[in-house]
């Protein structure tokens, strides 16, 4: 199958098959809705980073799990975190300290003498406080804190306006016009090594020239700054297929960016932090058909899950490519498939063309479902997280498993205690026993 399905995904006589292994049987044996990963595909897209760029790290956010996380460091992938949280999971995982960089426009005092106290690899360094709190902290520990110091650099990006970050108005990282004066400032601070500059002007960006944009830009701040960054890291961003977008291939890329370093007489590493394009297209979700409807000349489709277990639609008006996992070359119908959340805007795909007459207890496959879609779930209608597994080479490995109504329960504290006899009022004012 091509993108956005999972390098190992086919049709066979069992309907669509990953990893080997059938999806229908994999929704029967680890109920639905489920997130299904391919770990090939997953390792593979590790490997054509790690050969095309010399230094990268997976921005954990995008899927953060321990099997995720052990992959990427096997793989000889860093490790991106975006907080506290996200490096405590990493650690706990097995990470070394010195493969774990912790990002974040704004940190807390605790998050910055963790990252201390761990000796992670690096802090990148998000506006001048920062600077200076964690030179404190870290003199405080009578260490020197490596650092990229993250520059807004000014580069306008084509993507959803919800993850563009790298233009002016950003709130991410220090203003392109005072980045030297604070990156001066970084190299003079003691506790403080920096090491690095840093940027990442959006996310789901497919044009290559921005990357490059981004390049200049760091490269325009080293000078300014009369400094010779060891690390040049442009973050991550690149653009996957969801439906029928063409990203641009890694090794160009990696090109057109060492073109750049060289063009301006740096030596500094490329470093990179991709998360979409390492592990969206490896995941799909498997939903059960529930109910359908006719509304308004609409036929909709009503599946098991939705905006719980992926809000990309919801949030950023994403599109998702959809099958039946039977298949079947009948005839097709166009259909919204629906969520079963209490929201209208529960839509996982708006107007696809499925095969006609899905009925209930039939089962959808949903493509690129792999990045940003289990670390955005939440517990709304008390659904529950789904479950997640891997898939490779005919066996299938519980990841994650299903969320199920003890587990989210478990933070209520007014539920754990004795509420009883005499507590409800009747309607004469009495006491309902
Ligand atoms: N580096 C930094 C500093 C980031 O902020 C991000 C993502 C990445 C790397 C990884 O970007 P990627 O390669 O995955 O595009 N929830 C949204 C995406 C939010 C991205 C946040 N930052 C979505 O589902 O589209």
């Amino acid at each position: 199958m091509p993108d956005p399905w999972p390098r190992s995904a086919r049709w066979t006589s069992a309907g669509l098959t990953v990893g080997g292994r059938a999806a229908a049987d994999l929704a029967d044996r680890f109920g639905t809705p489920l997130l299904v990963i391919d770990e090939a595909d997953m390792r593979q897209r590790m490997r054509a980073m790690t050969s095309a760029f010399p230094r990268v790290a997976y921005a954990v956010k995008a899927m953060t799990c321990a099997a995720v996380i052990r992959a990427a460091l096997e793989e000889r992938l860093d490790l991106l975190c975006a907080s506290g949280g996200e490096v405590a999971t990493c650690l706990r995982a097995g990470a070394p300290a010195s493969r774990v960089l912790l990002h974040g426009n704004a940190k807390t005092d605790d998050e910055l003498t963790a990252a201390v106290e761990a000796s992670l690899g690096a802090v990148i360094v998000d506006d001048a406080q920062e600077l200076d709190r964690l030179g404190a902290i870290a003199r405080g520990a009578g260490v020197a804190q490596a650092v990229l110091l993250r520059v807004t650099p000014d580069v306008a990006v084509e993507t959803h306006e919800a993850i563009a970050t790298g233009h002016a108005a950003s709130k991410f990282g220090v203003p392109l016009a005072v980045a030297a004066d604070v990156a001066r400032r970084a190299s003079a601070t003691a506790g403080i090594r920096l090491i690095g500059l840093h940027a990442h002007a959006g996310s789901q960006v497919l044009d290559v020239d921005a990357h490059v944009r981004v390049v200049r830009a760091l490269l325009g701040v080293a000078a300014d700054a009369g400094i010779r960054p060891a690390i040049i890291d442009v973050g991550g961003g690149f653009g996957v297929t969801y439906t029928d977008e063409t990203p641009s291939d890694v090794v160009a890329v990696a090109a057109a960016l060492r073109d750049e370093l060289d063009a301006n007489g740096s030596d500094a590493a490329l470093q990179i932090e991709p998360g979409r394009a390492i592990i969206a297209n490896p995941g799909l979700t498997l939903y059960r058909v529930l109910a359908r409807k006719q509304a308004g000349g609409r036929n909709l489709v009503a599946i098991d899950g939705g905006m719980s277990d992926n809000l990309r639609p919801a949030l950023y008006d994403a599109r998702h490519d959809v099958v039946a996992v039977s298949n079947g070359n009948g005839p097709t119908e166009q259909v919204t498939v629906v969520g079963r959340h209490c929201e209208s805007g529960d839509v996982v795909a708006d107007d696809v063309s499925l095969p006609a007459g899905l009925a209930r207890g039939d089962l959808l496959a949903v493509a690129a479902t792999g990045a940003y879609t289990y670390p955005l779930a939440s517990a709304y209608n008390r659904f529950g997280r789904p479950a997640v597994v891997g898939v490779r080479d005919g066996e299938a490995t519980l990841w994650v498993r299903r969320e199920d109504v003890d587990d989210m329960d478990r933070l209520d504290v007014i539920l754990g205690t004795p509420w009883g006899a005499g507590a409800l009022p009747t309607a004469e004012g009495g006491a309902r026993t």
